[in-house]
């Protein structure tokens, strides 16, 4: 196969939600659909249990399990689909947009009892922002929920969303009777005994057909004619080049637990979905049809065998071929680097693959070289934009707890920031270090891994922070010098030497604000 097929085959997306609306079941069953894996319950439930704050065998489980599907991927229709998996947890956000800036579209899972929930809205603004074409699943039907016409103004009113139907539900819950879909344009009814299975199907192709009256009855039918009238009438029909525009979010419904609207929603996917997209570079924009290769690193893994101290650090192809054992420059080190064993990613396996494509996402060990967004080029330099940190919300001030043990400290909080488990900001003022966390889950996880990976005993000391802002100001203007002279206390710089501003209470940022008109405050890294 030619380079050109090989990357219009390729659909690489990621699957958000709020957690439990049923991500895991989700990615579980498209794997079954798509024939990677067998039976359910093959992919364990990645996500942290709320209960398991201390546990912290739970998160070294859910760390080996995140390695194992962080990528999964499979071939459907002649489509190689890669699966990027987003951690549900809300301690580990941060996570979630990064890899969000490796997928070219996402699938947006909501729980249709309890409608748009505070993590959906958070990640898909951030998919809105950056235009990725979005599908919606409005999933658990089989249960009693909200309306489904309520349900599509809720998305479009709380996500800011402009939605078009591809299926609607017939019944819900007790009476859940099947789909509608648009789509296809033809009708799908559910069978309670489908649970679990690839079950046969009821289709009934046209709606007009007098056997589908008989299966859902006379009240039913009515409805999903009524229903199917306003469709028409309020809706804008799809348009694939407004979905890809992130203009226009197609949903549909269904079950993933009980198999239902899954296969439906794979087939609408493979058909619409974005083959890899171009990318901006800090240089210029990539397209992925570029003969030379180029890629970035979204996401490290540490190894949790203490003996082995090598990392996986997470490609995304963005444009050429990568291929085994030839050298790539580390734009950012300006280093060659070769790797003799990348990893690939099928189902939930990984091995050695000796060439990749744009949309595909290699693991590359490494030993120390990588940090999160470091771009990897067949030698032109290039830097990839789009990782910025955010504000964390948590602060804290780290201490050494045993002298002997300084350089392993240092060692160790250097490669867990740069694997993005938590920001350093280093304080002006006395040069003492602060770990700023989006969750209080972090810490644990740090001081944890710290005593287990580098033999280095820490312990934390709260610091009251509302946010960290980085500073852009003209070392010329003498507003700026004053800023950084009154406000030398609450100033720090990050790991890359960036100015931050810590401010402690909204309040008093907004005096800065008000008054250090010249100084500009941004609100994530990259501005
Ligand atoms: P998440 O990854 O988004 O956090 O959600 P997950 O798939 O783990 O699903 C959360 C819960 O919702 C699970 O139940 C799962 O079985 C259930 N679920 C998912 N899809 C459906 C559906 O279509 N219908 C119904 N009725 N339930 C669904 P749990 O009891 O929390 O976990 P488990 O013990 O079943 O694993």
């Amino acid at each position: 196969m030619g380079f050109l097929e090989e990357i219009s085959k390729r659909r690489t997306f990621g699957i958000i939600s709020h957690p439990d609306a049923g991500k895991t079941t989700l990615t579980e069953k498209l794997l079954l659909f798509g024939g990677a894996i067998q039976e359910a319950g093959a992919v364990k439930s990645n996500k942290i249990k709320k209960s398991a704050t201390s546990d912290f065998m739970e998160i070294e489980r859910q760390r080996g399990i995140s390695v194992a599907t962080s990528v999964l991927a499979f071939v459907y229709k002649n489509k190689k689909i890669n699966i990027l998996d987003t951690p549900g947890h809300k301690d580990f956000a941060e996570d979630t947009f990064r890899t969000l800036t490796a997928v070219d579209s996402v699938i947006v899972v909501i729980d249709v009892a309890k409608g748009v929930e505070e993590q959906t809205e958070k990640l898909v603004e951030v998919c809105r922002m950056r235009n990725i074409p979005m599908i919606v699943f409005i999933n658990k039907l089989d249960r009693e929920g909200k309306d489904a016409f309520d349900l599509l103004d809720e998305v479009e009113q709380k996500l800011g969303l402009r939605v078009t139907p591809l299926s609607i539900p017939i019944g819900m819950g007790y009476d859940f009777k099947g789909i509608y879909n648009i789509w296809e344009q033809n009708t799908q009814l559910f069978y309670d005994d489908q649970k679990h299975i690839i079950g046969k199907k009821v289709i009934f192709d046209s709606v007009e057909d007098p056997k589908l009256e008989a299966a859902i009855g006379t009240d039913l039918f009515t409805t999903l004619k009524e229903e199917l009238e306003l469709i028409d009438g309020v809706y804008p029909p799809f348009d694939r080049a407004n979905y890809l525009n992130g203009k226009l979010q197609p949903v549909l419904f269904g079950s993933a637990l009980n198999n239902f609207g899954v296969e439906e929603l794979l087939n609408c996917f493979v058909e619409i979905a974005p083959e890899p997209l171009p990318k901006l570079s800090e240089e210029r924009m990539i397209s992925p049809y570029e003969k030379k290769f180029s890629g970035f690193v979204f996401k490290i893994h540490a190894n949790m065998d203490p003996n082995h101290r090598d990392r996986l650090a997470f490609v995304k192809i963005v444009s050429g071929t990568f291929e085994r054992n030839t050298p790539y420059l580390h734009v950012r080190n300006n280093k060659k680097l070769k790797f003799s064993s990348p990893n690939a990613f099928f189902a939930e396996k990984k091995k050695i693959i000796d060439v990749s494509f744009p949309g595909d996402i290699v693991g590359l060990h490494d030993t120390g070289n990588f940090k999160i967004g470091d771009t990897l080029t067949s030698g032109e330099k290039l830097n990839f934009k789009g990782i910025p940190s955010f504000s964390p919300e948590h602060f804290r001030y780290i201490n050494n707890n045993d002298p002997m043990k300084a350089k392993q400290l240092t060692k160790g909080i250097d490669q867990l920031m740069d694997e993005g488990v938590a920001q350093l900001f280093i304080l002006n003022l006395n040069g003492r270090k602060l770990i700023g966390t989006v969750g209080a889950l972090q810490f644990e996880v740090i001081q944890y891994r710290l005593l287990n990976e580098y033999g280095a005993k820490c312990s934390f000391e709260n610091l009251n922070v509302y946010k960290a802002c980085w500073v852009e100001g003209n070392e010329k203007s003498t507003s700026f010098q004053e800023f950084k002279r009154i406000k030398q206390k609450f100033l720090a710089n990050d790991k890359a030497g960036q100015l931050v501003f810590l401010s402690e209470s909204a309040f008093s940022l907004q005096m800065v604000q008000e008054k250090y008109k010249e100084v500009q405050f941004h609100f994530t890294s990259e501005f």
